[in-house]
């Protein structure tokens, strides 16, 4: 984890830093109560889109940005600091949030999966409309690369791997086609043999024929649903009592992940209902503020249809 120190690194990408669009703002910021002076955590800050509209909420305040790609960390830190309110920035994982010396915070926001910058610029790998290097690293200080997966995992993996991960009817054919079709260098390549390994009407039913193998992939490389497991529960330890969290998925094993560690910590007791009595003596640490998650206005989708899959989860930390 590095804290940034106010240089904007980011060359090229960032005209596609600047196309970003924050979804579901108005939920988002309605959502965490702000109020001047308040003491506020934004996990993935990406564009800095939702942090530069709770700067306006929290005149005097502090606002702590969070995000494991080094180029959105250095675009958001030199536009938030504009601001001239109280803006750090971390290059980190949002799973270290209760290991950043953070306490007693009024609000937390994440809002995972990739940005529109990191699918947009085809060297970073994530598109699988644009040609690129096969990569996929949110962090591009990690190990493990998307071509590693694709070129060096066995058929069987890949093909659990992409079922798991991506819910792909046709995983079979296409760890198949995959590993035939080694090596694989780029993202066309791949979206082509993807394209190639289903039947011609998949897209009728499915979409395009890459885009859950690519969700797949991504989510391997990055451990993407790990990390929300411990940021959640990170979270929920640096709220101050009363504070809130307010979570945006984009898919529902994030979504999943999200609902149960919500009911988990809203209920007092986890023992099997059988037992005669507790012997967890867990304890409830949290309310559940949306009983069933916010849409996005149907206005907001048409205006911008990345925004369509997501939903919006936002509990308050019992006082
Ligand atoms: C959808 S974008 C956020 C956009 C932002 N809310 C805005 O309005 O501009 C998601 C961001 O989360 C970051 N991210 C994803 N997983 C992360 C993790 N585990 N830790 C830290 N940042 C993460 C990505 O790098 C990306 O920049």
């Amino acid at each position: 984890m590095a804290i940034k120190s106010g240089q904007n690194k980011v060359g090229g990408g960032r005209s596609c830093l600047l196309k970003h669009i924050p979804v579901m703002l108005n939920e988002v910021i309605d959502s965490l109560n702000l109020k001047k002076g308040n003491t506020v955590v934004d996990a993935t800050v990406g564009a800095g889109g939702h942090s530069a509209e709770i700067l306006k909420h929290i005149k005097g305040g502090k606002l702590f940005c969070l995000d494991r790609d080094e180029d959105a960390i250095n675009f958001a830190e030199v536009k938030l600091l504009q601001s001239g309110e109280f803006v750090r920035c971390f290059h980190t994982n949002f799973e270290n949030i209760a290991d950043l010396g953070l306490e007693n915070v009024d609000a937390i926001t994440a809002d995972f999966g990739v940005s529109s910058y990191q699918i947009d610029t085809a060297e970073r790998g994530f598109s699988y409309m644009k040609d690129g290097k096969l990569d996929m690293r949110m962090d591009r200080n990690d190990a493990i690369t998307a071509s590693d997966i694709v070129n060096t995992f066995a058929e069987k993996k890949i093909e659990n791997t992409l079922r798991e991960f991506g819910g792909e009817t046709y995983s079979k054919q296409i760890a198949a086609a995959i590993v035939k079709a080694r090596p694989i260098y780029t993202t066309l390549q791949l979206s082509n043999i993807c394209k190639h390994a289903v039947p011609e009407s998949y897209h009728k039913f499915y979409g395009h024929p890459a885009k859950k193998t690519f969700q797949a992939i991504r989510i391997v490389v990055n451990e993407e649903l790990k990390a929300i497991e411990k940021f959640l529960d990170g979270a929920i330890k640096v709220l101050k009592p009363g504070g809130r969290l307010a979570v945006l998925t984009f898919h529902s094993l994030e979504d999943r992940i999200v609902k149960h560690k919500f009911m988990r910590e809203n209920i007092d007791c986890l023992c099997d209902k059988n037992m005669p009595q507790c012997i967890c003596s867990h304890k409830a640490s949290i309310k559940i503020v949306t009983k069933h998650p916010i849409e996005p206005s149907v206005k907001e989708v048409m205006d911008n249809p990345r925004s369509a899959s997501a939903r919006l989860r936002v509990i308050e930390k019992l006082k």
